[in-house]
């Protein structure tokens, strides 16, 4: 067995132990951030939060690897929880392809649930619903920001690409990709550096400014919104193979690894942020890995082992100091930032414990393609 499989499988192990501790005290809570060790209910807090398909999916995850009832089960509960979110119809947003593409999708795809294929569908209808023809884009999150798009969107249009070929139409395939074509042109920058947030007339299209949203400052490089364009870009790649999606999403990863060299290969909340305070995310490190290793899938073998080791340099660093194996407490991943401008830096979230185990499984080669 070679290093980066003796780690992952050592790893998996306790984290297979963690997960299992944490069903047993959260029965259908849907957890977020830990406070003093102890996750209370995103699901009761607010049903439409973004975040709330990562616990499902990374149990997903869990349960095709172990076909372990416990990690079914745990996710089920959770996926007909989040049905009452379709209610909520005003305060839904671009994120129902993370919402559901980790629960439902993922049901569907390994158990044939047909509610679960409908939930799906009904998701990404709803995202599908958010295109601006003129603009050629999916607007990101609701109020008076019409022509707003943020780069986290690239993580959500897997669900229009599911839906596409489970329903044979392909008008979900052209939203997706309208909308990726936008963002590559209007966010990632020549540098490979991206914005957060760009800002359309909604009546015109035009590209009014970018904004630097959850980063330092307009102009800035928010790392976990680099780490979305990275993955979210091989993801394009993957679904429709256009060679412009992967050289994006390889100019974007060659630029978060020159970045991240000089920290250990753990980024900075963002790249373009004052040198003090120091401040770091290990979630955009997790995501960006799982990206890394996605592009290693999809490029020639001349250059496969450049980004294998980039995401493998990753995982390892976070491992050696930014983990909490401990089953009596909740989460895993230390060090996580919300945005560099919020309170929430240094904490454990939730989606940086779902991309851990996608990456450790994706070192293992075991992972099932959730998105
Ligand atoms: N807006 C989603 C994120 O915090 O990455």
């Amino acid at each position: 067995m070679d290093n980066e499989k003796e780690l992952a499988q050592t790893l998996l192990q306790q984290v297979i132990t963690k997960i299992k501790a944490e069903i047993s005290r959260l029965d259908d809570q849907i957890p977020y951030i830990p406070v003093e060790g102890q996750y209370s209910d995103m699901g009761k807090k607010d049903i439409v939060w973004w975040t709330n398909g990562f616990w499902p999916g990374l149990l997903w995850l869990l349960y095709q690897q172990t076909h372990d009832e416990i990690f079914r089960q745990c996710a089920e509960k959770c996926e007909m929880r989040l049905d009452s979110a379709f209610d909520k119809f005003i305060g839904l947003h671009h994120d129902v392809g993370f919402m559901w593409q980790l629960s439902a999708v993922a049901d569907y795809r390994l158990t044939d649930n047909e509610r679960s294929q409908a939930r799906g569908l009904h998701a990404a209808t709803l995202l599908a619903g958010r295109y601006n023809p003129r603009g050629k884009f999916i607007r990101s999150w609701n109020h008076d920001r019409a022509g707003w798009v943020i780069i986290d969107s690239m993580m959500n249009i897997s669900i229009l690409y599911w839906a596409a070929q489970e329903l044979n139409d392909p008008r979900f395939k052209f939203i997706a990709t309208d909308h990726a074509d936008t963002v590559m042109n209007n966010l990632v920058r020549p540098d490979g550096s991206v914005a957060h947030i760009g800002v359309f007339d909604p009546n015109t299209g035009q590209l009014l400014e970018t904004l630097g949203g959850q980063g330092y400052e307009t102009g800035s490089s928010w790392s976990r919104g680099q780490a979305w364009a990275i993955y979210g870009f091989a993801l394009s790649y993957r679904h429709t193979k256009n060679n412009d999606y992967l050289n994006t999403a390889k100019r974007v990863a060659n630029y978060f690894i020159a970045n991240i060299v000089e920290t250990n290969y753990i980024p900075l909340v963002d790249f373009r942020a004052p040198q003090h305070p120091r401040l770091f995310d290990t979630s955009a490190g997790l995501c960006a890995a799982c990206g890394l290793l996605e592009i290693a899938r999809q490029v020639p073998k001349y250059e496969r082992d450049f980004y294998y080791q980039a995401g493998f340099r990753i995982i390892k660093a976070v491992a050696s100091e930014y983990l909490d194996l401990d089953p009596n407490t909740d989460g895993i991943v230390k060090g996580g930032a919300g945005a560099y401008h919020d309170n929430n830096h240094n904490v454990k979230l939730i989606y940086s414990d779902f991309y851990f185990i996608e990456a450790l499984l994706g070192l293992l080669s075991s992972d099932f393609l959730i998105w």
